[in-house]
């Protein structure tokens, strides 16, 4: 076990690109040390006092190794980021069910799994944060987005049932809820024709996708309890006014 007593841990899941990399970089810059998850490999050598599982978050027992060996490695876990997670656009009619039970698995049983890991260890120490990270798209509904909207909207329901379950014992458990954000996902998504950054930029009132950096200064936010220590399950938009906007098209468009 490494001597890192005064620093704290967290573990990122997605963290080889987007938002769980922006995370990982903003957390280690700030002094956290960390355990960094993806399926795929990650540059753990770009980081200070952190360490890599290559594996797949739906699988149980690469969850309890992944937990603990950051135990064993580094004693403690003061913060879990469930940020990895998968896109699906489709029509409800034609979304087959087994696509729509992965997209359910990875983005909403995966952080349930992680979460009931590491919460005896939070528990143990009397203190954790847990951040999920939702979406605009659990907060609304999105078209062609049946299985992403109710897993995003899945996980808020998540974090708030825990957050009771787990804040009297000192854990907390929050969601940040991110705008549309420029990553290899919005690429994706945009190779497939679905919608196009006007689309975006003119529905947001600050007129601009997020940035990773946006998102992983709200996690690194509530992953810290000597600045949101009072927070538990909240949800926090990261998305520049998109869920608090109720203006039609041409009255936003007309505010710039
Ligand atoms: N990009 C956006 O516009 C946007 C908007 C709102 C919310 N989000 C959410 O933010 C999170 C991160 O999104 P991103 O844009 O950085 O995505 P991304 O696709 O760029 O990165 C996701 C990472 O998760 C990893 N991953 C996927 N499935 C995994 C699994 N089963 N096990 C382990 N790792 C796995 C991928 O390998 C990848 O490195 C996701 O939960 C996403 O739903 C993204």
């Amino acid at each position: 076990m490494v001597n890192v007593s005064a620093v704290r841990v967290a573990i990122i899941t997605g963290a080889a690109q987007g938002i769980g990399r922006a995370t990982a970089i903003r957390l280690n810059e700030l002094g956290w040390a960390l355990g960094l998850v993806d399926l795929q490999e990650i540059q753990s050598d770009l980081y200070r006092n952190a360490v890599s599982f290559s594996g797949d978050i739906t699988d149980e027992i690469f969850v309890a190794g992944v937990v603990s060996g950051m135990v064993d490695h580094f004693g403690r876990i003061d913060a879990l980021v469930n940020n990895a997670g998968i896109s699906m656009i489709q029509p409800a009619l034609s979304t087959e069910v087994g696509d729509y039970r992965k997209v359910l698995e990875v983005n909403l049983v995966a952080p349930f799994l992680l979460a009931k890991e590491v919460a005896p260890v939070m528990i143990a120490a009397g203190s954790g944060s847990i951040v999920n990270v939702a979406s605009v798209a659990g907060m609304s509904g999105i078209a062609e987005r049946s299985a992403y909207n109710a897993s995003k909207h899945g996980l808020i329901g998540l974090a708030k049932t825990l957050a009771i379950e787990w804040g009297g014992k000192g854990v907390r458990v929050n969601c940040v809820s991110p705008g549309w954000v420029k990553t290899e996902m919005d690429h994706k998504d945009q190779a497939g024709g679905s919608y196009s950054d006007a689309d975006i930029t003119d529905h947001v009132p600050m007129g601009r996708f997020a940035t990773p950096e946006d998102i992983a200064n709200a996690i690194a936010f509530l992953c810290d309890s000597t600045i949101s220590g009072f927070i538990n399950g909240a949800v926090l938009p990261v998305d520049g006014g998109w869920t608090a906007d109720g203006s039609w098209q041409s009255l936003r468009l007309r505010q710039r």
